[in-house]
């Protein structure tokens, strides 16, 4: 089954569980802020986003919307890198909701990385000004064993 790992990352949290992925499946990776992908060769499709504000990362939601069509006949997988607290599920697209597999797989707040707002907002929202390393192994785990393709 050809795959393809495709994801938008601020600080590099979602990339680095992308990579780890796409090292996995030994498949292409796209940057959606820097590419456009053409889809008719994949037959899965992983996409990986955080989420900023209560959204998605621009880049994802526009692939999203273009791409609808040509995902509904796919293996889609989505995942989250956002904390708990937020309702992941409501920011999958209602046409995917039944054809994709949707995994939260927790998140990192690399303070030391942020831009100057992006620091303000985390110190007085999430109360944190240190760096915190909330991605979930075990989940990363089950993530890949979903996508793997079965014997
Ligand atoms: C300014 C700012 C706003 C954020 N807003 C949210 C949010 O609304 N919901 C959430 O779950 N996480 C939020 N986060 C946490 C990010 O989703 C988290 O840091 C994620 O791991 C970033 O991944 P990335 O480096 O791949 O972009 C926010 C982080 C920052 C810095």
């Amino acid at each position: 089954m050809k795959s393809i790992v495709l994801y938008s990352s601020k600080y590099g949290t979602t990339e680095k569980v992308a990579k780890e992925l796409a090292l996995t499946l030994q498949c292409d990776l796209k940057n959606l802020d820097e590419t456009k992908v053409s889809l008719s060769e994949y037959e899965q499709i992983i996409i990986g986003t955080s989420v900023y504000m209560g959204r998605l990362r621009k880049s994802v939601q526009k692939f999203l919307i273009q791409e609808i069509q040509a995902l509904t006949n796919k293996k889609i997988t989505i995942f989250f890198c956002c904390n708990e607290e937020t309702d992941y599920q409501a920011l999958v697209p209602t046409s995917l909701k039944n054809n994709a597999q949707v995994y939260h797989v927790g998140y990192e707040l690399l303070t030391d990385e942020m831009h100057f707002f992006d620091k303000w907002i985390t110190k007085k929202v999430a109360k944190q000004t240190e760096p915190v390393h909330a991605l979930n192994q075990q989940t990363i785990e089950q993530l890949k064993n979903h996508i793997q393709p079965k014997l």
